[in-house]
C-alpha cells in the first residue's frame, strides 16, 4: 500500500491528528483534502501540545511534505498565524515543505461575518457552526463568485472580484443582520500581506500529488470532521459544508478513485458531538459528565464542551460502508477506565420498528431510541499498554465486539494522547 485515507467515523474529533502524526513517520506526504479551519487536530509529542487547523498534521516530522489541496477552504489569517506559531516553536514551515493549492478557495472576512451573523439570528435553531466562515465560503465557491488563492497573484483583479462578491453581502449584513461589515480597504491591506507571504507557497497541488503517486511515494490523506457531518450523508442541516467521506479525496485533491489504496477510519471508543443536531446515544447524566471530564472533551477550535455519549455502532458501520473502511483506529479507550459497564448501540427503535440507519429527517432522527448491548467495563490504568495483551480482558472484549458490529478489523488502538500511547496492530506502508 502506498497511500491511505484517514477519515473520522463519527462527528469529528476522533483523534485524526494524533493518528496522522504517528503514521507520518513512514509517509512522505500528508494531504488535507476538504474542510477548513473548522478542523482542530491536536497532537501531543513528548508532552508538548500542538493544535493544527489548516496545516497538515504531518508537519511535525522533519523532511515530510504537507499539502493543502484544492478542496480545502483557507482563511489566510489563520494559515499565517499557524505558520508563525509553528515556526516560533522551531518547526520548518517553508514553501519547500508546505504546498498550498492555487485553486483552494479563500475564506474572506465577510464569510466569517455572515456565518456569525446567521448563527446569531437563528438563536435556538442554530447549527452551532465554528463561526469560521466555512459555509459562506463553500457557498461562494458553488455560486462561482469565490476568490481563490491564485487570485492573490493580481491584487487589482482580487479587489474587483472581492467587491463584486461583497456587494450583496454588505447589504445583507447591514440591513438584514444589522451586523458590522468588513471594509474593502482593510481587506485589501490584509490581502497585500497575504500576497507577499502566501504566494510563494502556491502551486498546482493536483499535479504534485499525481507525480508522487506515479513515483509510488507514500501518501496520507488527512480528512477533517467526520462522516456524520458530511453535507450529503450526515444529519442535514446539522452538518458542515464539505464532504468528509473518503471519496472526497478524488475531487478535493484531484485523483482517480482507483488510486485510493486504503482507508482507515478513526473511531472514538465512545461518541462526542460539538454543535447542534441529532445524537441518539447522547448521555445527559453523570456518565456523560465523566466522559467529558476524563476525555477533556472541549473543542480544539472553539473550546466548547463536547456532548458525550455511548459508542454507536450504527454510526460507525455507516462510515465503514460509505468509505470502504479497511481498518478501525480506536482512540481514547483509556477514557472509559472507571466505568463499571460499557454500552454499544446496535440499532434503534422508531415507531415500534427496528432500524439500523439514521433517518433522513431530523425530527425522526431525534426520536430514535438506541438499543444497547452492555459489556463489563474495566478499572485499571491502560495508558501504558503497548500491545493488546496488556489490556484487561474486558477492554479486549469491548474492542472485539466493536469491530464485529462495525464490520471492520482493528488497525490500531490509542490509549492516551501521546505518540507513544498507541497499540499498533497493522503495518501501514
Ligand atoms: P481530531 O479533530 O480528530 O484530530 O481530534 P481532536 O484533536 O479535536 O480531539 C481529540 C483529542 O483527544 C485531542 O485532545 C487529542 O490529544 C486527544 N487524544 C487522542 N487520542 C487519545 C487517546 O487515545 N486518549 C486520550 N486520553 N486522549 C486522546
Ligand atoms: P475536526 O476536523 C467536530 C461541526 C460544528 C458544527 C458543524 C458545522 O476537528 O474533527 P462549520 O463551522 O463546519 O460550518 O460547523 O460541524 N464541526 C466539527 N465538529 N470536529 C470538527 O473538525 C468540526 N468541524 C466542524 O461544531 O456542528
Ligand atoms: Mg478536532
Amino acid at each position: 500500500m502506498s497511500n491511505l485515507v484517514i477519515v473520522g467515523a463519527q462527528w469529528g474529533d476522533e483523534g485524526k491528528g494524533k493518528v496522522v502524526d504517528i503514521l507520518t513517520q513512514k509517509a512522505d506526504l500528508v494531504v488535507r483534502f476538504q474542510g477548513g479551519n473548522n478542523a482542530g487536530h491536536t497532537l501531543v509529542v513528548d508532552g508538548q501540545k500542538y493544535a493544527l487547523h489548516l496545516v497538515p498534521s504531518g508537519i511535525l516530522h522533519p523532511g515530510k511534505i504537507g499539502v493543502v489541496a484544492g478542496g480545502v477552504v483557507i482563511d489566510p489569517e489563520v494559515l499565517l498565524e499557524e505558520i508563525d506559531t509553528l515556526t516560533a516553536r522551531g518547526l520548518k514551515v517553508t514553501p519547500e515543505v508546505l504546498l498550498i493549492s492555487e485553486k483552494a478557495h479563500v475564506i474572506m472576512p465577510y464569510h466569517r461575518a455572515l456565518d456569525q451573523a446567521r448563527e446569531g439570528l437563528k438563536g435556538e435553531g442554530r447549527i452551532g457552526t465554528t463561526g469560521r466562515g466555512i459555509g459562506p465560503a463553500y457557498e461562494d465557491k458553488a455560486s462561482r463568485i469565490g476568490l481563490r488563492m491564485c487570485d492573490l497573484r493580481d491584487l487589482d483583479s482580487f479587489r474587483e472580484k472581492a467587491e463584486a462578491a461583497m456587494a450583496e453581502k454588505m447589504h445583507l449584513l447591514t440591513h438584514f443582520y444589522k451586523a458590522d461589515t468588513p471594509n474593502i480597504d482593510q481587506i485589501m491591506a490584509a490581502a497585500a500581506v497575504w500576497q507577499e507571504r502566501l504566494v510563494p507557497y502556491l502551486t498546482d497541488t493536483r499535479m504534485f500529488v499525481q507525480k508522487a503517486l506515479d513515483e509510488d511515494r507514500r501518501i496520507l490523506f488527512e480528512g477533517a470532521q467526520g462522516i456524520q457531518l458530511d453535507i450529503d450523508h450526515g444529519s442535514y442541516p446539522f452538518v458542515t459544508s464539505s464532504n468528509p467521506v473518503a471519496g472526497s479525496v478524488t475531487t478535493g485533491v484531484g485523483l482517480a478513485p482507483q488510486k485510493i489504496q486504503g482507508v482507515l477510519a478513526l473511531v472514538k471508543a465512545y461518541s462526542t458531538r460539538v454543535g447542534s443536531g441529532p445524537f441518539p446515544t447522547e448521555l445527559s447524566d453523570a456518565t456523560g459528565d465523566f466522559m467529558r471530564k476524563q476525555g477533556a472533551e472541549f473543542g480544539t477550535t472553539t473550546g466548547r464542551p463536547r456532548r458525550c455519549g455511548w459508542l454507536d455502532a450504527v454510526v460507525v458501520k455507516t462510515a465503514v460502508d460509505l468509505c470502504g473502511v479497511d481498518h478501525l483506529a480506536v482512540t481514547k479507550l483509556d477514557v472509559l477506565s472507571g466505568l463499571g459497564e460499557l454500552k454499544i448501540a446496535t440499532h434503534y427503535m422508531l415507531d415500534g420498528e427496528k432500524i439500523d440507519f439514521i433517518p433522513a429527517e431530523v425530527k425522526d432522527a431525534e426520536r430514535c431510541q438506541p438499543v444497547y448491548e452492555t459489556w463489563p467495563g474495566f478499572f485499571s490504568d491502560i495508558s501504558k499498554a503497548r500491545k493488546l495483551e496488556d489490556l484487561p480482558d474486558t477492554a479486549r472484549r469491548y474492542l472485539d465486539r466493536m469491530s464485529e458490529l462495525c464490520g471492520a478489523p482493528l488497525g490500531l488502538v490509542s490509549v492516551g494522547p501521546d505518540r507513544e500511547q498507541t497499540i499498533m496492530l497493522h503495518e501501514y506502508f
